[in-house]
């Protein structure tokens, strides 16, 4: 069966929750998630959350982070740590981790959701755009999980998830620095798990398909030809919704997945495999701004 959990498009919490996994799964643990005022990460953390975890959410954007902190709270009556860092600058990640430390005293589940992107063709990406991207998505999942392993899980052991995406499998088009980041911290996932294993770190990618209501589907979405019959003609016809990928984290940081570790989990409806990726029709385009 495919039908979608309900959801809503907006950076806000769901109106009602069906529980499919035991509401307790998480009780008692604590989770931090980079990206987490946003997006997915904002729907990971809420169904963390509403399993019984406590949360981090980190990003740049600290208003956005609070607010984000007071619904997550407001909904789910668990705690929620609003703390503002740049992937790419590992000082403010320790002060983070620190500062998580300290209030909760342990974090168990690390999820490395933060990710840029736009849509342009290689060769109008100047060296500093396929740099930023690179820099927050490959070095910075690298950055956090490190400090995250010094701090904590080397002798802890952890869960770690890396929102990763399918853009690489067939070389998408107009996406060469997030295809080629993304496929990076694939590789990453594998010799972190073979690296961690031995210290009880379980390590995974989980890539999400073309998922509604996200900053992603505004920037890489309707605009592209063909978009309709690109979604209509994958196996399940239809977008993804964010709860359907926390489904997914939840899944991959429960102790469901006690035996998983260094895959790819992809939670996509099957797009990956018919997305047309036709470089004719997308010849013309040189890059769309982010903002749309
Ligand atoms: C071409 C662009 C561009 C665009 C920025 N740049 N936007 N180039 N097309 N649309 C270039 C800039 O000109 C600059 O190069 C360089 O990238 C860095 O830009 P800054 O704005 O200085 O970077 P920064 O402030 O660090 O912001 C990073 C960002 C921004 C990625 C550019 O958009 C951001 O913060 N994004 C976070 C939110 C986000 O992207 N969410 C979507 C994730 S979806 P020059 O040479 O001029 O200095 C995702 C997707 C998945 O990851 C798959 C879906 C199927
Ligand atoms: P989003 O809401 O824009 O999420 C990206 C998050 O990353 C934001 O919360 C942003 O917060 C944070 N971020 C960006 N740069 C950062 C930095 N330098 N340091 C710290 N945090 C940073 O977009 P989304 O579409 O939900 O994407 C979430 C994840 O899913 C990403 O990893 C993305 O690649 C992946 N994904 C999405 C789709 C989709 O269809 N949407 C498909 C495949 C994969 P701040 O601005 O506050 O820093």
């Amino acid at each position: 069966m495919s039908h979608p959990p309900p959801d809503v498009p907006s950076d806000d919490c769901l109106r009602s929750y069906n529980y499919l996994f035991s509401p307790d799964i998480l009780r008692d643990k604590v989770a931090f998630i980079t990206g987490g005022g946003s997006g997915i990460g904002f729907r990971i953390a809420e169904i963390f959350m509403r399993h019984g975890c406590q949360m981090v959410i980190a990003s740049r954007n600290q208003q956005r982070l609070s607010d984000a902190a007071k619904k997550l709270i407001a909904a789910t009556g668990q705690q929620c740590l609003a703390l503002s860092l740049d992937v790419r600058d590992p000082q403010t990640i320790t002060a983070a981790v620190d500062k998580a430390l300290k209030t909760f005293g342990k974090i168990d589940i690390l999820i490395n959701g933060a990710a840029g992107n736009f849509l342009c063709a290689a060769n109008s990406l100047s060296f500093n755009a396929y740099k930023t991207v690179i820099d927050i998505d490959t070095i910075g999942t690298f950055n956090v999980s490190k400090v995250m392993f010094e701090k904590y899980f080397r002798d802890h052991g952890g869960v770690i998830i890396n929102i990763t995406a399918t853009l690489n499998y067939r070389g998408r088009m107009l996406q060469v620095h997030a295809g080629t980041a993304k496929a990076a911290v694939d590789a990453m996932t594998r010799h972190l798990a073979v690296e961690w294993g031995h210290n009880n770190i379980r390590v995974n990618s989980l890539a999400p398909g073309p998922i509604s209501g996200t900053e992603g589907m505004r920037r890489l979405g309707g605009h592209q030809p063909d978009w309709d019959r690109n979604i209509l003609g994958s196996p399940l016809q239809r977008l993804g919704n964010k709860t359907e990928i926390a489904h997914g984290a939840l899944y991959l940081a429960s102790p469901l997945a006690s035996f998983v570790t260094g895959t790819v989990l992809v939670v996509d409806g099957g797009n990956w495999l018919t997305y047309a990726n036709d470089s004719m029709k997308l010849l013309g385009i040189e890059t769309y701004p982010s903002k749309l």
